[in-house]
């Protein structure tokens, strides 16, 4: 059986270079005096947190949670956050900058700012490489976003279909597979 496969371009890697550069700029501003920690959610935001990261210009630690909220060949979020109750590192008194791949739903990073602020986080601020235009049942307000995208499928920049195409480096639609001819 064919399988959905990466389709056009949607944002170029050139764009993608450029808007980091853009987004490190104005987070360093931000945190300038302050202490700060970056936290990647596994695994979509592995390339963008790299990037973004080794750009900024201030100290920073890094940590990373591995939450869930799509499980297998769906395109579509299980509307539950697998991996919310192990939660490593420190956060009591931390300036905590959540680093995401995209905000769909809003689903994985309200659980992962509610947990933050559970643990005795300072302040919470949330960038995305690129946020979905649609009406989102949980309302999360991201401080820094790559791209304002509409409400496709999209691979690549770290985000997968089924755990693929995470290393693409455009970002791409994923393309439903042609249907059979009658
Ligand atoms: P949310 O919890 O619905 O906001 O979804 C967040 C997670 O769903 C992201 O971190 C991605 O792993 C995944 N996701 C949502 N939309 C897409 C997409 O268009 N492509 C790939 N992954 C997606
Ligand atoms: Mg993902």
């Amino acid at each position: 059986m064919s399988e959905p496969a990466p389709g056009p371009i949607l944002i170029p890697a050139t764009a993608v270079r450029r808007r980091t550069a853009l987004l490190a700029r104005k987070i360093s501003a931000l945190y300038q005096n302050r202490d700060l920690t970056l936290l990647g959610i596994l695994n979509g935001s592995i390339f963008f947190l790299a990037d973004l990261a080794r750009q900024l210009t201030i100290p920073f630690r890094v940590e990373c949670w591995r939450l869930r909220s799509y499980v297998g060949k769906t395109t579509r979020s299980a509307g539950t956050v697998h991996g919310i109750t192990k939660t490593p590192g420190a956060f009591r008194g931390a300036n905590v900058l959540i680093v995401d791949d995209i905000l769909d739903t809003g689903l994985t990073l309200a659980a992962t700012r509610a947990r933050l602020v559970a643990m005795g986080s300072r302040s919470v601020r949330v960038c995305v490489l690129v946020r979905k235009h649609k009406r989102r049942p949980h309302r999360v307000r991201a401080d820094w976003v790559g791209f304002d995208i509409p409400d496709e499928f999209v691979v690549g920049c770290g985000l997968d279909y089924d755990g693929m195409y995470r290393g693409l480096p455009d970002i791409r639609v994923l393309k439903a597979p042609a249907s059979p001819r009658e």
